[in-house]
This record gives structure tokens, C-alpha cells and sequence, in this order.
């Protein structure tokens, strides 16, 4: 039986991160928000952030991480744009803000088209290790092939789970930093202080701690996560169904409402940013 050539992982992986900074060289800033945790205002945050920090003449990109849930698209009014191709990779949608904006949303035929990878064999066991790389692929493709030109912040809205800034770290170890997002109940601040050990010993940056939905002023219990885990609460963004329906409705509150106390905080969290990654 005649072998296989020798697959030169080494070699392949490094010319994967070759490709992806040549291609982020000329982003000056980029920052994961992520939590570990789902459905803790991650996406709703990433583009109300996107906007507050467009509204200072800066150029701002988001790459929608979310493959199997991706919602900035929908939350930067961008969709319904196909995406273009030119010579140099993949154009990003426009919206709102002229944030970019780069999607698996934009590559999905309509409303009812499921995400789903086609099965290459092998044990049922293994699926989710397919699952997994597949993941990573299209993550590293739209890192690597994405014509984001000029930008100040790319913005990465990640997905649910706590493992998942190893993959990121992987493609793109010049990642600025992370912020870290937590609700104020017990059931998202221990998954998030988990991930926030991991994303540490991964060797991320933590920028610091954002309270979503916070109900009262800045809870006791997420001051002392943020103590245990040795980082800034960089902000508290009280919960407003207005801010929610807003952004869902592809017009993020900062935008619209800046006045309410939920955008002050996000305008606030942005002015943060600007001053700690300058
Ligand atoms: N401060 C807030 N006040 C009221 N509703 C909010 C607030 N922040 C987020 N939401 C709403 O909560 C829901 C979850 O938010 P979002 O989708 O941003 O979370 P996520 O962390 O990105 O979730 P996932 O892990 O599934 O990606 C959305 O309907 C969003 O509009
Ligand atoms: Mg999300």
C-alpha cells in the first residue's frame, strides 16, 4: 500500500499564523470579549462597544467568533449583506457606525439555514473533535482572509465556553487583551472565574471585568470575583430591556438613546479602552 506523504504540522501551523498577522498588521488594537458564559450579554456588548468607540472617528471592525450562534450581524444592522470578494480576500459588511463586520450570518443563505458540518466518517466519538477543528478553520479563515483594511479595534465577539481562548490564542498570539463579561448571579460568576483562570494560563491579557444586567450598583459578589481573579471591574451595565431591544433591532442603544444609565456605562467602558490600549 503506497503511504502518505509526512503532513508537516509545524509547518502548517505556522504559516496559519504567518498569514493571520500579515493580515492583522494593519489593525492597531484587538480585544476578545468574551465570558466563558452564555447569554450574558457578550454579543450585545461587543456591538454597542463597536459603535461608542466609532463615535470618536475611529475605524472599528467586528469579527463574529459565534459560528454556531452568530448574532453581530444582526446587532450592527448588517444584515442581509453578502459578503464580496475581491482579490484580497473577503469584504466585510458595513453597518451601522461603518463598523465591519464579518459574520458566518453573512455566508447563510436565509432565516433557515442551520450551521452544520458535514461528517467526514470516522467514530461518532470523534465528531466532536471534528466539530471542534472545523470551528477553529473558519475562525482562522476569517482571521487570515478578511480585507479589513485600516482599522483602530477589531472587536472579537466570542462564543460560549470557557475553552475556547485557547483556540483563539493559538491563531492570534498578539491578541491585545480581553474583556471579561459576567452577570451578577452565581451561576454565571463561577463559570466566568473559571474561565478567567484558563484564559490566563492560556496567556491571555485580561483588560478587566464588565457587570451585565447588573440590578443594583456594582454587586458586592462581582467585586470579589474580580479581586480572586486579580482584575479591574472596568464597568456595571444595569439591565434595560430598552438597550436590548434596541441593539436587536440593528441599532445599538450607545447610538440611539446614549443618555440612558446603560449606554453612559458602555460610552464609559469605551472611553476606558481608548485610554488603556493607547
Ligand atoms: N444590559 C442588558 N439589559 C437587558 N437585556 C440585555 C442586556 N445585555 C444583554 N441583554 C439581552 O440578553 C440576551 C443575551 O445577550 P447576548 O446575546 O448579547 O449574550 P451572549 O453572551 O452573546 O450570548 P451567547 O453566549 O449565546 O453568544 C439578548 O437578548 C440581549 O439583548
Ligand atoms: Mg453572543
Amino acid at each position: 500500500m503506497e503511504s502518505l506523504p509526512p503532513v508537516d504540522v509545524l509547518g502548517q501551523v505556522v504559516a496559519q499564523r504567518a498569514a493571520v498577522a500579515r493580515r492583522l498588521a494593519s489593525v492597531r488594537h484587538v480585544v476578545a470579549i468574551a465570558s466563558g458564559k452564555g447569554g450574558v450579554g457578550k454579543s450585545l456588548l461587543t456591538a454597542n462597544l463597536a459603535a461608542a468607540l466609532g463615535t470618536e472617528a475611529a475605524k472599528v471592525g467586528v469579527l463574529d467568533a459565534d459560528i454556531h450562534g452568530p448574532s453581530a450581524a444582526l446587532m450592527l444592522g448588517a444584515r442581509g449583506q453578502r459578503p464580496q470578494f475581491g482579490p484580497e480576500g473577503a469584504r466585510p459588511a458595513i453597518g451601522v457606525g461603518d463598523v465591519r463586520v464579518m459574520s458566518m450570518d453573512l455566508f447563510l443563505k436565509d432565516d433557515g439555514t442551520a450551521v452544520r458540518w458535514r461528517h467526514y466518517g470516522g467514530l461518532a466519538e470523534d465528531s466532536f473533535v471534528w466539530r471542534g477543528t472545523l470551528e477553529a478553520n473558519v475562525l482562522r479563515e476569517f482571521l487570515a482572509d478578511t480585507e479589513w483594511g485600516e482599522l483602530d479595534y477589531l472587536l472579537i465577539d466570542m462564543p460560549p465556553g470557557a475553552d475556547r481562548f485557547e483556540t483563539l490564542l493559538r491563531l492570534l498570539p498578539e491578541l491585545r487583551g480581553a474583556v471579561m463579561i459576567t452577570t451578577p448571579s452565581e451561576a454565571s460568576m463561577l463559570v466566568v472565574r473559571r474561565a478567567s483562570v484558563g484564559a490566563k494560563q492560556a496567556g491571555a491579557r485580561l483588560l478587566g471585568l464588565v457587570e451585565n444586567m447588573a440590578e443594583t450598583a456594582e454587586s458586592g459578589r462581582v467585586r470579589e470575583l474580580a479581586d480572586a481573579v486579580g482584575i479591574p471591574i472596568l464597568a456595571s451595565v444595569p439591565f434595560d430591556p430598552k438597550l436590548a431591544q434596541s441593539t436587536e433591532n440593528g441599532r445599538p442603544g450607545v447610538l440611539i438613546n446614549p443618555e440612558t444609565p446603560a449606554a453612559r456605562a458602555i460610552l464609559e467602558l469605551a472611553d476606558r479602552l481608548r485610554g488603556m490600549l493607547a
